[in-house]
């Protein structure tokens, strides 16, 4: 994989998968000067032709927002930057790709509210909170069942598990089908890695095949939850019937879809990426392990704006419009750099560094304000809070004792294995 200079604003390329391959220092430093020389970049679209017997060819190509403000000023009007050719690609989906992923996140008003008011209750403040019991029992098992060992894979035994059993929990879904949640939603959020895929794949066949795996799991669902409903987030979707117009098949499927993997993935490397801060940030750990609950309020989201799970969503330009006096085209597309924001020097002081009481924080991990802001962010900040918490008091010497192992990602953040180690402790009683 070749190595891309980034000294030059010429030089960077982030269509190119070897840019994402690039030391997080590295890709820090090219966003720093798109910032200051070119912060909304025009790049051509990557081709996916030679991956995929189903990619179409690439479109015109994007513009990749850098700044803070830019990030803000896009995300609060949707009438100009909107979400319904798809948020979370950056060609112009095939078709039957579309049915399956063009969830809310990719629909407008007056579409979006009427999708979002169905769960939005389920993920409010107070329904959060009631959920704090089930996540701190949930950490308390995973930590049990590591807790002898003095060492484990972060990711797999700890961080996954944990975003993996609440979702599926709220979803209505048994321990028998976390398995297949956590196969098909890795397939459809690492696009293409190869560790999720059978050699010879074709990453879109199998991103296509695990949202139809999904599809089959919605159905037995489904028929179970017709005869037994219960208060779960399944059950609220096939009942909801909003001016007596029920969710159309396709709704349903990619409602369940999305759930499923939104939050996934980007609590996952969250916690991890909190794990490796806490670990080469030995002082700021101190701070926290002193006063668990006083810091987490704002060591939370410093976790979030450092880790920046989701490096971006995309937005289609309505109308002809300018954008920190770059004219742009109805038509045109644009990319929210969300990591790149939320290291910007104008709005944050020290930005790289990581300052678990650091307040205020207008970070953007979780979107800027706008409809499609993260519906799941009360949810995150509790598992991400629990779960340190625990850790720091039941593991109090836990640390990253290896390299993590990245996700070569466009979209997310991640990492996939990251070594751990702590004194053993027997499993609670
Ligand atoms: C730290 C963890 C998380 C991060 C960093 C994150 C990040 C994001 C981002 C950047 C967006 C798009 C915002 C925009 O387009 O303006 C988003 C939307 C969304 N997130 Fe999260 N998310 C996280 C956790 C979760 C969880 C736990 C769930 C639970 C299901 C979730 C569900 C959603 C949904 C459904 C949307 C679409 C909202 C809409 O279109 O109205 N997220 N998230």
């Amino acid at each position: 994989m070749t190595r891309l200079p980034t000294k030059n604003v010429d030089d960077i390329d982030l269509s190119d998968m070897a840019f994402w391959a690039l030391p997080l220092a590295e890709r820090e430093e090219a966003f720093a000067i798109l910032r200051a020389e070119r912060p909304l970049a025009a790049f051509a679209e990557p081709d996916f032709s030679g991956m995929s017997l189903h990619a179409p060819p690439p479109g015109r190509g994007y513009r990749a927002v850098t700044r803070h403000a830019d990030v803000v000023e896009v995300s609060r009007h949707p009438e100009l930057y909107s979400s319904s050719k798809g948020a979370l690609s950056i060609i112009d989906l095939p078709e039957e790709m579309l049915e399956f992923f063009a969830g809310m996140i990719s629909t407008d008003n007056p579409r979006h509210a009427r999708l979002r008011r169905i769960v939005s209750s389920a993920f409010s403040p107070r329904r959060i909170a009631a959920t704090g019991e089930t996540v701190e029992a949930v950490a308390g098992r995973l930590i049990d069942r590591v807790a002898p060992l003095g060492e484990c894979d972060f990711v797999t035994e700890l961080a996954a598990p944990l975003s993996l059993e609440i979702i599926c929990d709220m979803m209505g879904l048994p321990a028998s089908e976390h398995a297949t949640v956590f196969r098909c939603s890795n397939v459809l959020a690492s696009s293409g890695d190869s560790e999720f895929l059978e050699p010879g794949d074709d990453p879109l066949e199998a991103m296509l095949s695990a949202g139809h795996e999904f599809v089959d799991l919605l159905a037995r669902l489904r028929k179970f939850r017709e005869v037994h409903p219960t208060d779960d987030l399944t059950t609220a979707l096939i009942s909801t019937n909003i001016d007596g117009e029920a969710l159309t098949p396709a709704e349903l499927a990619s409602f369940f879809i999305l759930l499923l993997t939104a939050g996934n993935e980007t609590t996952r490397n969250s916690i991890t990426h909190g794990l490796v801060a806490l670990t080469e940030h030995p002082d700021q750990r101190a701070l926290w392990q002193a006063d668990p609950a006083g810091v987490a309020r704002t060591g939370v989201d410093e976790i979030v704006r450092w880790a920046s799970p989701v490096n971006w969503m995309r937005r289609t330009v309505t109308e002809d419009t300018t954008l920190s006096g770059v004219a742009l085209e109805a038509g045109d597309k644009v990319l929210l750099f969300y990591g790149s924001a939320n290291r910007d020097e104008d709005v944050f002081e020290d930005p790289y560094t990581f300052d678990v009481r650091r307040d205020p924080n207008p970070h953007v991990g979780f979107g800027a304000a706008g409809p499609h802001f993260c519906l799941g962010a009360h949810l995150a900040r509790m598992e991400i809070d629990v779960m340190l918490r625990e850790l720091l008091v039941r593991l109090p010497d836990i640390e990253a004792s290896g390299e993590p192992v990245p996700a070569v990602s466009r979209f997310v953040n991640g990492i996939k294995h990251l070594p751990c180690s702590f004194t053993p402790t027997a499993p609670r009683a």
